[in-house]
């Protein structure tokens, strides 16, 4: 991928004092580790950089951002692409495993309206479970193969209770048996990598709201709430962990597996800055 030279410098000087930032922050964290304290930070950076944006429209991504490609992307949210997986999805759920049961045994709720409590720690396990993971203990438990985390299947059972999660807030609780996690988590976010150099927070912290080639980089207070998401580019639903592969590999960083232990983590602390935030998946993106 080619980004324009003097991009990557801006953005490189722009991480390293976040870097710096990141450092003093984790000095900090090693005494007292408030995940609270770090979200209310998060979103005044957002609402500071951009005053004239609420910041319930970053759920939309960069399509807050700007008002043409809003427009685009309204006019093809009129014909949703992520439907039919919705459908699919809604009847992949009722059908019965071979032990007679359905996913709506393993869930809360019956699995209905339940996105907002994930990911979340799980004590007896000693890590945190995001709605992909718990799928397919669930599948497990009942002598069920698990699911790959690209295949179609989970791409549109998880669409499908997304769909039913719509309107929802985020509400993610970090005990403290599961502080660790979160703080591992959050160090993969201001955590430089690859030949580019660059951390999470380099792209949608300090150059949020600038191009990068075609794309304007969205804000991170609005990443977790609208997955699984349908991209044209992967013609089909896919998790967030498939972002965060595509976004390590585009600064040339060694991506890795969906549902690892570290995209876990991470997925739990940006889902924690975006508590509050309003669920709205699935959606459809570039
Ligand atoms: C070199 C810049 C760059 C870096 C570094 C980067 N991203 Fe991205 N990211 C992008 C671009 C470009 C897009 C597509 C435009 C957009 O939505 O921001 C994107 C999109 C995303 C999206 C999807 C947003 C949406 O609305 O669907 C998420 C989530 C995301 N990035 C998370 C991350 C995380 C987490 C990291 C660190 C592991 C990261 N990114 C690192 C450039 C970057």
């Amino acid at each position: 991928m080619r980004i324009l030279p003097g991009f990557i410098t801006a953005i490189t000087l722009a991480s390293s004092a976040v870097l710096w930032a990141a450092d003093v922050a984790a000095d900090v964290a090693a005494e007292t580790v408030n995940p609270e304290a770090d979200r209310q930070a998060f979103v005044s950076f957002y609402k500071n950089r951009f005053p004239d944006i609420d910041i319930q429209a970053h759920k939309d991504g960069a399509y807050a951002l700007d008002p043409a490609k809003r427009a685009q992307w309204q006019a093809m949210e009129d014909f949703p692409p992520y439907e039919i997986a919705v459908d699919e999805g809604r009847e992949l759920f009722s059908v019965a495993f071979t032990n007679g049961k359905t996913y709506a045994d393993c869930f809360a709720r019956q699995g209905i309206g339940i996105k907002q409590e994930f990911p979340h720690f799980d004590m007896d396990q000693n890590t945190v479970v995001t709605l992909e993971l718990a799928i397919n203990q669930c599948r497990v438990a009942n002598n069920e193969a698990e699911l790959d985390y690209d295949s179609d299947e989970m791409g549109v059972i998880t669409a499908y209770m997304a769909f039913t999660s719509r309107g929802n807030h985020f509400d993610i609780k970090v005990p403290a048996a599961g502080l660790a996690a979160y703080e591992s988590g959050k160090q993969f976010y201001y955590e430089r990598r690859g030949k580019l150099d660059f951390s999470c927070s380099g792209c949608h912290m300090q150059a949020t709201g600038n191009m990068l080639r075609a794309e304007i980089l969205s804000a991170s207070v609005g990443h977790a709430t609208h997955w699984p998401t349908y991209r044209f580019k992967w013609e089909k639903v896919g998790g967030l962990h498939k972002r965060f592969i595509e976004c390590n590999e585009q600064v040339g960083a060694v991506a890795l597996p969906q549902q690892s232990e570290a995209y876990r983590n991470l997925e739990y602390f940006l889902t924690y800055m975006s508590n509050g935030m309003e669920l709205n998946g699935p959606a459809s993106r570039k």
